[in-house]
C-alpha cells in the first residue's frame, strides 16, 4: 500500500562523506562532505559546471559516486537507480518535468501506484487520497484537470504532490524557478517553505542568489567540483556567495551601458506588426542601442522576436532594416544581419551528439557537406576563438551534451556572434547561467552595441532588463503597453505595466 505512505514523521538525514566522481578521467566532484539536515532548505550554488547537478544526481540515484559514501539516516546506501532513492524517500523535481500531459492531476500524482479494488483503479479512492495529500501540502489544485494545458508552476506542484504521495522526505529541486515568471516563482517559494516547515528537506539548486538568500537555511558553495564551504544563509550575502563561487569578487554584475550617439541611425523599425500572438506592435532600435522587452511569461515577447526574425509568418505590418523592407524569410533576415538567440537551447538546435566545435561553428559553415562535416584549420581556430570569447574552456572536441546547462547557452551565443551584423535579438540570454558567466554574456552584448549593432533583449529578470537596456518596452497581450526611459525605468513601473490592464498608449514607436 505504498500510495498511502505519507510518512507522519517524514524526516530524513542525508549525508555525503568524501564523495568523488569523475567523467572520462576528469574529476567533477572531489572529496565532498555534506550533511542535509531534516526540516531545512539547503541551497547549492556554484558556477556553471561546478558539479551541482552531478552532486544531486548522486543523491537521487541517477549516478553512483566513484568514491566515498552516501549515508541516509546513519546507514550506507548504494542506490543504483532513482527508483531506489525514491523508495528511500528521496525525490527529484526535474527541470524537464516528467508528467504525462494527457492524464489528470490526480492520475499523474498516483501514476503507477493507483489505489485499486479487485484489480481496477478505484477512482473514488484515488480522489480521496489526492485530496488528503493536497490538503497536507496546502496546494489548491483541481484533481480532474488535465495536466497538459497547465502552467509550468502548477505542473511543478503536481510533481511535488507526486513526490509527497510517495512519502518523499528529501526533495531535490534543480533550478526550479529558471523558467518561471516572477509571480509563479514566489508561489514556489511558499511551497519550499511549507515543505521545510513540515520536517522535510529541500535541496535547492539555483543561480538566483537573491532567491537562495531568501529561502535557504544553509548554503553550500561548490567551485570546480570542490566543497568551498557550508554556512548558515544568514551569514552570507550575494557578494560573499559570488566570491565563494568565483574565487574572486565581482564589483558589478552589469557593465557600463554604451553611449548611443544622438544621431545614431535606426537599424530596426517595426510598424503595426501583426502575427501569431502579436497584436499590432510598433517599435524601433537605433544602432548601438540596447532595448529591453519586459513582461510576463506568455505576454508575447518571444512572439514579437520571432515575427521580426521571420521564423513565423506575419499577417500584416512592416519590418525594416536600415530603412529597407525585410520580408519574413529567415535566409533573407540572416543576410540582412539579424540574428535571434531563442530562449530554448535545445530547440534552437544545439546538435547533441556532435562536438562543441561543430556546434559553435555550425552557422558559419553554411551547410553540412554531404557525408561529413567541413573542418579546416581555420575552423578549428575560429571555434577556439569564439569559445574563448564566451568563456567556455576545455577541449572543444568533446560532445556538446557533456557541457553543463549554462555552458551550452554560451555556445549558442558564440555561434550568434559570427552572424549578427545589424540586429541581435537575445531571448532570455542568461537563463540557467551563473553570475560570473552572466557578466561575460552582458559584456558580449555591450560589445555588440559598441560596434553599432542594435540589440533587443528579452528577459523575465527585471533586474537584468534594467541593468542592460537603454530603454524598456513592456509587453502585455501581444502589445507594447508602456515605454520606459531614464528615471521612469524602475522595477515598479515595469511590474505595474506588465500586470495592469492594457493602457491605451498607442504603442511606443
Ligand atoms: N554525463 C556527463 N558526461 C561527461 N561530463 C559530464 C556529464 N555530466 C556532467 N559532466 C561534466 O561535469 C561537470 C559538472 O557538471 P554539472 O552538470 O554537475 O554542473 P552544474 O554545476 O550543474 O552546472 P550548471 O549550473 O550549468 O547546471 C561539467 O564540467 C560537465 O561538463
Ligand atoms: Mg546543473
Amino acid at each position: 500500500m505504498p500510495h498511502t505512505a505519507i510518512a507522519d514523521t517524514p524526516q530524513l538525514r542525508v549525508e555525503l562523506r568524501g564523495v568523488g566522481k569523475s567523467f572520462g578521467g576528469t574529476p567533477v566532484l572531489r572529496d565532498i562532505d555534506l550533511v542535509l539536515e531534516p526540516g531545512s532548505v539547503h541551497a547549492l550554488v556554484g558556477e556553471n559546471g561546478a558539479g551541482k547537478s552531478t552532486l544531486s544526481k548522486i543523491i537521487s540515484g541517477l549516478y553512483t559516486a566513484d568514491r566515498g559514501q552516501l549515508v541516509v539516516d546513519g546507514e550506507r546506501e548504494h542506490f543504483t537507480s532513482p527508483r531506489e532513492a525514491l523508495d528511500r524517500g528521496i525525490a527529484t523535481i526535474a527541470q524537464e518535468l516528467a508528467l504525462v500531459p494527457e492524464l489528470t492531476v490526480a492520475e499523474n500524482v498516483f501514476l503507477g501506484r493507483e489505489p485499486r479494488t479487485a484489480g481496477w483503479i478505484d477512482r473514488k479512492k484515488l480522489k480521496r487520497e489526492f485530496l488528503e495529500v493536497a490538503a497536507r501540502s496546502g496546494f489548491d489544485l483541481d484533481p480532474d484537470q488535465v495536466v497538459g494545458g497547465m502552467r509550468t508552476a502548477d505542473q511543478q506542484k503536481v510533481e511535488i504532490l507526486r513526490a509527497l504521495a510517495r512519502g518523499a522526505s528529501l526533495i531535490i529541486m534543480d533550478e526550479p524557478t529558471a523558467a518561471l515568471a516572477r509571480h509563479d516563482a514566489e508561489l514556489l517559494h511558499d511551497v519550499v517553505r511549507q515543505l521545510a516547515a513540515s520536517g522535510r528537506t529541500v535541496l535547492l539548486i539555483s543561480h538566483f542568489l537573491g532567491e537562495v538568500l531568501a529561502l535557504a537555511d544553509t548554503v553550500t558553495i561548490l567551485r570546480d567540483g570542490r566543497h568551498i564551504r557550508t554556512a548558515p544563509a544568514a551569514d552570507e550575502t550575494e557578494a560573499t556567495l559570488i566570491e565563494g563561487m568565483l574565487g574572486r569578487t565581482l564589483s558589478s554584475i552589469f557593465p557600463d551601458k554604451p553611449v548611443v550617439a544622438d544621431d545614431a541611425p535606426e537599424v530596426l523599425r517595426v510598424s503595426d506588426l501583426v502575427a501569431p500572438g502579436v497584436n499590432g506592435v510598433s517599435l524601433s532600435v537605433k544602432a548601438g542601442e540596447i532595448v529591453g522587452l519586459a513582461g510576463l511569461v506568455g505576454a508575447g515577447r518571444s512572439e514579437i522576436a520571432h515575427a521580426i526574425y521571420g521564423s513565423v509568418p506575419r499577417a500584416s505590418g512592416i519590418v525594416a532594416i536600415d530603412g529597407a523592407n525585410c520580408p519574413a524569410d529567415i535566409p533573407r533576415t540572416l543576410k540582412k544581419g539579424i540574428f535571434l538567440i531563442s530562449e530554448s537551447r535545445k530547440e534552437q538546435g544545439l546538435v547533441l551528439g556532435r562536438p562543441i566545435r561543430d556546434n559553435v561553428t555550425l552557422s558559419n559553415m553554411g551547410q553540412i557537406a554531404s557525408g561529413g562535416w567541413v573542418r579546416t584549420g581555420d575552423e578549428r581556430r575560429a571555434s577556439r576563438g569564439l569559445l574563448d570569447r564566451v568563456t567556455v574552456a576545455g577541449d572543444d572536441r568533446r560532445d556538446v551534451s557533456a557541457l553543463s546547462g549554462g555552458n551550452q547557452q554560451k555556445v549558442l551565443f558564440g555561434r550568434a556572434l559570427q552572424k549578427v551584423r545589424k540586429l541581435l535579438i537575445a531571448d532570455e540570454p542568461t537563463r540557467g547561467v551563473d553570475v560570473g558567466s552572466r557578466r561575460a554574456i552582458y559584456d558580449l552584448i555591450v560589445q555588440q552595441a559598441e560596434q553599432g549593432i542594435g540589440v533587443l533583449v528579452i528577459s523575465s529578470d527585471v533586474e537584468e532588463v534594467l541593468g542592460l537596456a537603454h530603454r524598456v518596452l513592456v509587453v502585455r497581450g501581444g502589445r507594447i503597453v508602456a515605454e520606459l526611459e531614464g528615471d521612469a525605468m524602475t522595477e515598479e513601473n515595469i511590474i505595474t505595466a506588465a500586470f495592469a490592464d492594457p493602457i491605451t498608449t498607442g504603442g511606443a514607436a
